[in-house]
């Protein structure tokens, strides 16, 4: 997907967004963010007084589970390329008192020039699915990443369920992507889903990585390490 068709796609959905979350994944496809995003954050190791970077934001549903790590002494920028979901995620940090969290509007693929490292870590959930290029991000998060410092990623790999599950695939295909176009997506399997080899790509950017598969396959959450003091390339 390219950023200009995420920003009308979410710029369309941003006002529910929250509200499809809770109703399409939690409750009908009983996926539970939640505690994926909280995996995700406990990948980064994260203490308090951190420098965390968190990648296609939207509406700031990690926010609350990298806070809890850091604490007020420690810093959240939130990079997202949709205006209205930024707004979202600056009510959020607002209504709750989150003084240190800070908001940047732009494309993934050119985080270094827009988000000033470095951060102790980087976090993108359900995000990375949707670059045109997601290696170029990987490249783009290490370099605003302190050497040894960490990014973790959960996301889509495939529509449908790995193992016999995936005889469902006649059901669950039109109900994902009925689902991912209620989201503003126009063509769900070629982002959600497309079969990227995302082990690879972390590997040859990051050291250390941890690729883990959460339901039947669908999803996964991996993290890697920024190499000491090689230049990304
Ligand atoms: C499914 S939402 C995920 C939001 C949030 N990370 C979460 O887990 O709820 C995808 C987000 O990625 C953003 N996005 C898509 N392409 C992007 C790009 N190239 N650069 C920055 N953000 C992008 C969209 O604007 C949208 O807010």
């Amino acid at each position: 997907m390219e950023p200009q068709e995420a920003l009308e796609g979410y710029s369309r959905s941003a006002g529910q967004y929250d509200q499809l979350i809770e109703f399409y994944f939690r409750r009908l496809l009983r996926i539970n963010d939640v505690t994926y995003r909280s995996e995700a954050v406990d990948m980064l190791g994260l203490k308090e007084g951190d420098r965390v970077a968190d990648i296609g934001c939207g509406t700031g549903l990690n926010f609350e589970h990298v806070l809890r790590k850091i604490g007020a002494s420690g810093r959240l920028v939130g990079l997202d390329y949709t205006p209205a979901m930024l707004e979202r995620a600056e009510a959020r940090a607002r209504s709750q008192g989150w003084s240190n969290v800070r908001l940047v509007r732009g494309d993934a693929q050119k985080a270094s020039d827009l988000l000033q490292g470095p951060f102790d870590a980087v976090l993108s959930t359900f995000c990375m699915s949707l670059v045109p290029s997601p290696k170029t991000v990987f490249r783009e998060v290490a370099r605003v990443l302190r050497p040894q410092g960490r990014f973790a990623v959960c996301d889509a790999q495939q529509i449908v369920p790995k193992g016999p599950l995936g005889l469902l695939a006649p059901v669950v295909r039109p109900a994902v992507a009925f689902v991912l176009r209620k989201y503003g997506q126009s063509n769900p399997e070629a982002d959600y889903g497309r079969p990227r080899p995302w082990k690879t790509m972390l590997t040859d950017v990051f050291d250390g990585v941890n690729f883990e598969e959460r339901y039947w396959g669908i999803l996964f959450i991996a993290s890697g390490v920024r190499r000491g003091d090689e230049k990304a390339s």
